[in-house]
């Protein structure tokens, strides 16, 4: 606690800013698509690019990011978070994202390898949802996409030591000063606290809202090597 006193707006609920009634009307009555498992392909990374790049011709503005997906991951007793973060590549082993391996998500997966990935693409009315386990990416695959990120991207991941207190944003600062000299006309090398994780997939979901709530869900769920596609009930 900062030990500032709240404002009587935020602290009481008598005076909430939130308006229910407004929440309880807010839906949309989505029919843009249908989804049948005829249109699937046999494989979901084929039928994953399809809505992947459909997302990314309708996206509305720069703002609007296709590859940000919720990942949601839980501890061995069962306690379960969720944050998002981007997806980077992708291929028939599954979805790649990378982060630090010292972070809440990288302890719980370490723990856990179990995880899962939720796209939701409203100008196209659409989710996809995910289910598998993570492995890490190679360390090559790591540092290449180090690499690629703008410098003071680099920076910073080596001076987060993300998900952990900091005391203020003056320290997080000095420490990127700190560092900005002392790599100064140099590679910055790649922390091993920090590399990529691949969610190998064992479900994957699509879903395209339809009028009325009678959703269309078509799911890949995997079988030995193969894909069974199956309907579900909205
Ligand atoms: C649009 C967006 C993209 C993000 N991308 C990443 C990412 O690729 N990797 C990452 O570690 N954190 C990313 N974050 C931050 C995470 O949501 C989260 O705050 C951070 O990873 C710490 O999570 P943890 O404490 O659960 O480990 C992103 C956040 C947003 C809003």
């Amino acid at each position: 606690m900062s030990g500032q006193p709240q404002s009587p707006e935020i602290s009481s609920s008598e005076n909430s800013p939130c308006d229910n009634s407004s929440l309880a009307d807010m839906r949309r009555n989505y029919q843009r698509a249908g989804l049948s498992k005829a249109d699937c392909p046999d494989s979901p990374f084929e039928q994953f690019t399809a809505w992947f790049e459909a997302s990314k011709a309708a996206s509305p503005g720069d703002w609007f990011e296709v590859n940000a997906m919720t990942l949601s991951t839980a501890t061995p007793a069962g306690s379960v978070s969720a944050r998002i973060v981007l997806l980077k590549a992708f291929d028939e082993r599954g979805f790649v994202f990378f982060t630090n391996y010292d972070s809440q998500k990288g302890t719980e997966l370490a723990a856990n390898p179990h995880a899962s990935l939720t796209f939701y693409w409203g100008p196209l009315e659409r989710q996809v949802r995910i289910v598998g386990f993570v492995e890490k990416t190679s360390r090559e695959q790591s540092e290449e996409y180090f690499h690629a990120r703008p410098r003071a991207s680099q920076l910073g991941a080596i001076v987060s030591q993300q998900s952990s207190l900091v005391p203020n944003r003056a320290a997080l600062e000095t420490a990127m000063q700190q560092l900005e000299t002392q790599h100064e006309g140099k590679e910055i090398p790649v922390p091993e606290h920090w590399g990529g994780y691949r969610v190998v997939p064992t479900e994957i979901e699509f879903w395209q809202g339809r009028p009325n709530r009678l959703h269309d869900r078509i799911r890949y769920r995997k079988e030995g090597k193969a894909w069974v596609l199956e309907r579900l009930a909205p």
